[in-house]
Order: C-alpha cells, then structure tokens, then sequence
C-alpha cells in the first residue's frame, strides 16, 4: 500500500517513510535547493493543497513556516494509504529572445547610455574600474512582485535583450500581501524572506545562458515592501500608520537626497559581479513604489501632453493619473484574488492555468489553458471572463451570488474529485473585494485630481494580468472603467520595461529620479467617501464615471 501523492499535477505511488522532495526527484520534478536537502537553506518549499495529515509533522528547519507551507526535504509520508496534493514555487519558461528593445512606448527610441561601460580591457561603472575583461557586459532588470518575480536579462553594449524568465515570489510563506510579509519579518529575526528569495534569484540567473560573473548591473523595482525586503531594510514602519519606507523617513530628515537603494553584488547575496551594482529604483511613498515609478517611465509621462490614466492591477494596484505638467499616484491594496490567490482553485497564470471561458448556449464551458496542458487551477484573467460569462448568462447576480443558493460552480471535472477546478461563491466573495478596492482607488484618485473618467484621453492597462484581460469582460464585470475600447491599451509589464531603461540608460534613470520628486501621492483611505466608493465598486457591473468632488 502506498499513498498517491501528486506534485505539480504528476502522480506517484509514494511508500511510508519518503520525502517529498524524493518522490518530486523520481518524477523529474526540479525542487529549487542549495543545501543537498539538509534543511538549511529553506528553498524546496511546496504548498500542501490536500492531505496535510499523512505526511510527518513539522520539522525543527521548518519554525518558520506555517499554514500550508512545507520544505519538501522534510515533509516524509507519514501513512500508508491516502492522498496528498501539492506543488513547488511555479515558474514561469525562461524565453531566450535575442532581440534589441525598442523602448520606451512612446515615440521616441531610446538612446544607449549604460552606467556600465568599457574602456579597452577596463570595466567601469559610472567610470570607476570595477574589473579586467573583454568578455561581455549584461545587466538583469528585476521586477519584484508580491506575487510574480521577472528578470531580463540584457547586454548592456547592444541593447540586445538576450532572455527572460519569471517566478512565483517564495515569499508567499511569509503571507500572500505586504502587510503580512512586513509582520512575518518583523516577527521572524534573520531576514528569511530576503534569504529565500535570493535563493530563487540566484538559481534563475544561473539559468541564463551567460556567465553570472558578467553581470554588473542590476536595476530593481518593486513596491517598497518587496524592494525594501531585498535591500535589507526594516520594513517596520510601511506596515504602521503614515506607512513610510525608511528612505522617506530618512529623506523627510535630510538623511538622504533620494528614496532610491544601492548595495553591491556581493552584499545581494547573487551570484552576480561581486563588485556589479545593484540599484533599487526610488519609491514614491509607502505603498506606492518603484514599479509604480518604472510604469511612469515606460510610458514616458515625463514628456506626455496627454491627460492618461495607468492600471497595474495586482496584489497591490497602482493606479497613475496626469502628464507631463501633473501626476498623481495611489495604490490600493487589492490582495492577491486577482492573481489568483486567495481563491479556492486560483494559480498564477503558467501552463495548466485556465486564461479564457466562455459559456455556451447549452450552458457548458469552453476553456481556454495556457501551454494546451490539462487545467490545474484558473489565474486571474480566466476569472474575470468567468465572472463576466457567469454574468451575461445570469448564472450569477450583480452581487456575486449564484443561482439557485449554488455554493459552487465546476469548470472542469478531473479524473478524480481532487482535481476539478470550480469557483466557490466565496471566492466571488473574495474578488469582489479585490475589485472593490480598485474601483474605489479609481475613483478617489479622479475625484483628486478634478477630473472624471472621460476626459481621460489614453488608459494604460499595464501588469501581466492587464496584458491578458479581454477588455469586455473587465468592462461588463466593473474592474475598468466603461471607456471607448479605443481608449484603452494593453501594454504588458511596464515596470520590467521602466527597469530595462533605467538599466540601458543613466539619463532615463536620472528621468526617473526627478519624476518621482514630483509625483503627488493620493492616500485613498482619508477620501470622505472612500468606504462608498468601495461598497459600490464590491458589485459586479460597469463603472460610470461619478461627479467630481474633491
Ligand atoms: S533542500 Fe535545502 S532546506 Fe530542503
């Protein structure tokens, strides 16, 4: 007798006695290590989805984890029969692209002029003898999500993008949103959360297919949490109440000219140029961040005479409205409903995830999955074309309640009950929330500024998520607003591509640094009618624009 356990959607008889990790190996499924599954290094977490109790109780290399979270070197089969489900950090494929970027969006095209440069055999970094080499010169931008991690890899002599890849952040032991990150660091001494993640960085820059000691430059952006984490800073203060990073506090005393971060490569504990430096794009405010800063950047708002409005919906919104006269930045602290946290069957969009539904006449669902494999979870732009559908077909109320008191609706039946993928009426529940709260950002924010929906003359719709939405669905559904579809642009990450200049470019870095001076932050909590605005926004239906009043 055995127990089934099934790792990333493959299955295995496992006897009494195993580890996960052993039986992730037999089946040829990479587990992230670099302790030779001794318990130290605390990188093959995996998330126990079903069946917790037949495996072994927590371990002492385990302390720091709770919940569903597991090190799969430790977790042994603790039963003979039964059935456990789980699965490591997901990732993304590394994409090899050799391709010279073409940025920023704007029109106009971006001029080299790295901060790393070479002099005959001589590497310099703002001119400063770093190395001896002629071999070539790279830089990896880094958008560090709550959720997702991306890394670019470019050389930084051609402009050539040479590969790319993404990660789930580990992090997510440490809680799914800031706020819970900031406690659990706070909480757990010895910078844990920083650990594992460099972990995972450093096994994707090993990956790329050039020599990791020719890196010397890297450009990060991320909200201040997830930036002020990997830079080794307190990140006590953003979490409590007027929620700063230490470099706003440090600036506001005259500590400091700028919110932005520098640490050596040796110091970022990556494999990188022991001497590369590593750059944290500055923050705006607390919770509005260096991504929040790169977005403006790719969309060069700097010289923009247009009146746009930028979306980066994710576990922490960020929501730009202005030119290049006036912005005003907020963030909303969504949650991670809309990435796919948080919900019952909700993973983040890589193979196996459903990204499209559509409900047919006879009511049965046509879905569509990334990589064409077998669906094993729905991510978020597979939820909102299913609450949009569950909608028009009238499946589900405006106020996210199924028909006939259902609690459940199956997408898809697996071979076994186990690995059915279906939305709860609680996970509505959930997303409805999510929703809420950017609506309500949205509509603070444009009430602050003095103006409304429409005389927003572009909308960008930025993030991974963003990129993937089908604009209808987002519109029928309430989680952009009701614009002229020819309003609205999908234009990807703008964060990793805000970073990607920075990094190809001191006087774009530069740009970046001056945009941020300017930036007005709109802190949506202290809007008399933000609580309003939130109900509104908590129901499934356009949003219209409202009245201003500031
Ligand atoms: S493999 Fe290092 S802690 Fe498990």
């Amino acid at each position: 007798m055995a127990v089934t356990l099934t790792i990333n959607g493959q299955s295995i008889q496992a006897a009494l006695g195993r580890s996960v990790f052993d039986c992730a190996e037999d089946l040829s499924i990479d587990v992230p290590t670099s302790c030779r599954k001794q318990g130290k290094c605390k990188e093959c977490i995996v998330e126990v989805v079903d069946g917790m109790d037949a495996l072994t109780g927590p371990s002492e290399p385990e302390r720091h984890l709770s919940g569903s979270f597991r090190l799969s070197c430790q977790a042994r089969i603790a039963m003979e029969e039964g059935h456990i489900r789980c699965h490591t950090m997901r990732r993304g494929h590394m994409r090899i692209e050799r391709h010279a970027i073409g940025l920023p969006i704007g029109n106009r095209p971006l001029k080299l002029d790295p901060a790393v440069t070479r002099d005959a055999d001589r590497i310099l970094i703002d001119g400063v003898e770093v190395e001896r080499s002629t071999g070539p010169i790279h830089g990896i931008a880094v958008d560090l999500g709550t959720t997702t991690v991306v890394l670019r890899l470019v050389d930084l002599e051609s402009g050539e993008l040479i590969a790319d890849t993404s990660f789930e952040n580990p992090q997510r032991f440490g809680g799914s949103d800031v706020m819970s990150r900031i406690a659990y660091d706070t909480d757990h001494p010895g910078r844990l959360l920083m650990r594992t993640l460099a972990g995972y960085m450093s096994r994707a820059i090993q990956e790329f297919p050039v020599d990791p000691k020719s890196i010397y430059e890297m450009v990060v952006v991320g909200n201040s949490t997830m930036r002020d984490l990997f830079f080794r800073q307190s990140v006590y203060s953003i979490g409590q109440n007027p929620y700063q990073s230490i470099t706003e506090i440090e600036m506001a005393e005259g500590k400091r000219a700028t919110t932005s971060l520098e640490q050596s490569g040796l110091r970022s504990l990556l494999p990188i140029h022991p001497k590369a430096r590593v750059y944290g794009a500055p923050v705006i405010s607390g919770h509005v961040g260096g991504d929040a800063a790169a977005c403006m950047l790719a969309v060069d708002l700097a010289h923009e005479e247009r009146l746009v409005a930028i979306m980066d919906i994710g576990t922490n919104t960020e929501l730009i409205v202005g030119n290049k006269d006036r912005i005003l930045a907020a963030s909303c602290p969504a949650g991670p409903a809309f990435e796919g946290g948080a919900i019952s069957c909700g993973m983040p969009a890589l193979d196996g995830a459903i990204e499209t539904v559509a409900i047919h006449e006879d009511g049965s669902f046509q879905l569509g999955v990334i990589g064409d494999a077998p669906p094993e979870g729905i991510c978020g732009s597979g939820l909102v074309d299913a609450l949009s559908e569950l909608l028009r077909t009238e499946r589900m109320n405006d106020m996210g309640r199924f028909e006939d008191g259902m609690q459940r609706i199956t997408l898809y039946r697996g071979n076994v009950p186990d690995e059915d993928v279906f939305l709860l009426e609680s996970d509505v529940n959930e997303l409805a929330q999510a929703k809420g709260a950017n609506v309500a950002g949205l509509h603070v924010a444009f009430s602050n500024f003095g103006i409304d929906f429409n005389d927003i003359e572009v909308f960008y719709l930025a993030g991974g998520f963003g990129r993937h939405l089908n604009v209808e669905a987002s519109k029928r559904i309430g989680l952009v607003p009701s614009l002229a579809s020819s309003k609205i642009r999908q234009v990807g990450n703008t964060a990793i591509e805000g970073a990607t200049i920075a990094l190809l470019s001191k006087s774009k870095r530069q740009e970046l640094e001056e945009l941020v001076r300017h930036v007005q932050h709109c802190r949506l909590e202290t809007h008399p009618n933000f609580f309003d605005f939130f109900v509104e926004g908590c129901q499934f239906k356009p949003v219209e624009p409202i009245a201003c009043a500031t």
